[in-house]
């Protein structure tokens, strides 16, 4: 049986273009929702929205900009007619051992990790608090224990989750934020964020024995339709007395 969460329902999805953003959209779609689909990446959403026909429509912005992410979010509220719920997608990824890493590959994880989930929430709440909507902000079980070679993205992912607590508490029972707490899943974030691996200095065994031992599953990588099911589960009415959580999806990665 298919289910049918979504029917009239209108989503914002950042990081739509690739991975887990487009998964999701899928899965909203497919449950009857129309969808913004917004990525840094034009003309890779512009394609990814030809799937989806009527259902969906590309903006580009960068989550970092606030002036992006108030063009883009206001023309895509007009053409949604309105908005019932958001999922934050977007992020890259960076390795690079600590006392190398220069300032500016700190400040622009931070920048789009940490400040674009601020920029983008602060953006969607106005429109939410008239339809009692949802959100969920995308986080990582690096941002829940110490993730070697990752200090800026580790780090602002920790921020997300706790910027979700808060946002959680300031709002609650008008709009309902929650965390989704990713674990490894297979998807080209490396590759798009343009990371280089292994880090510098450091061997590919010596990574993954490290990394991979903190971080990945014991079994396998997940999918992202496996955590985008999760985010469909969190901004439906079935999660309707979940507000606050960071809900981790990591075949006990860090159990
Ligand atoms: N892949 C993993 O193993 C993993 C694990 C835990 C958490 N996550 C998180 O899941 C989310 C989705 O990642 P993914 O694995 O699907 O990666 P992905 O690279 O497939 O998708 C991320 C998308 O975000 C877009 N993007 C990057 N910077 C942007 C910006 N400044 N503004 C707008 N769009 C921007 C990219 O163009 C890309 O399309 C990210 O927040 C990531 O940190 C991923």
């Amino acid at each position: 049986m298919t289910i049918h969460r979504f029917d009239d329902k209108r989503f914002i999805v950042t990081g739509a273009a690739d991975g887990l953003g487009l998964a999701t959209t899928r899965r909203l779609v497919s449950e009857g929702a129309r969808v913004a689909m917004v990525d840094l990446a034009g003309e890779k959403v512009a394609a990814a929205a030809e799937e989806f026909g009527g259902s969906a429509k590309s903006w580009v912005a960068d989550i970092s900009s606030e002036s992006d992410v108030e063009s883009a979010f206001g023309s895509a509220v007009e053409w949604l007619g309105g908005l019932d719920g958001f999922v934050n997608c977007a992020g890259i990824v960076d390795f690079g051992t600590t006392h190398e890493l220069p300032l500016e590959r700190w400040q622009r994880v931070v920048d789009v990790v940490l400040t674009g989930t601020f920029i983008t929430n602060k953006a969607v709440i106005p429109h939410l608090l008239e339809t009692k909507g949802a959100v969920v902000n995308v986080g990582s079980i690096g941002g829940m224990r110490g993730a070697p070679w990752q200090a800026a993205y580790a780090s602002a992912k920790a921020g997300v989750i706790n910027l979700t607590k808060v946002l959680a508490s300031e709002y609650v029972g008008r709009v309902r934020f929650n965390c989704l707490v990713a674990g490894n899943m297979s998807t080209n974030i490396v590759g798009n964020s343009g990371a280089e691996l292994p880090p510098e200095g450091v061997t590919m065994e010596e990574f993954l024995e490290e990394y991979g031992r903190r971080v990945i599953g014991p079994n396998r990588i997940g999918e992202p339709e496996e955590m985008a099911a999760v985010a469909a589960f969190l901004l439906s009415d079935d999660a309707s007395y979940m507000e606050g959580s960071a809900v981790v999806v990591d075949e006990a990665a860090t159990a």
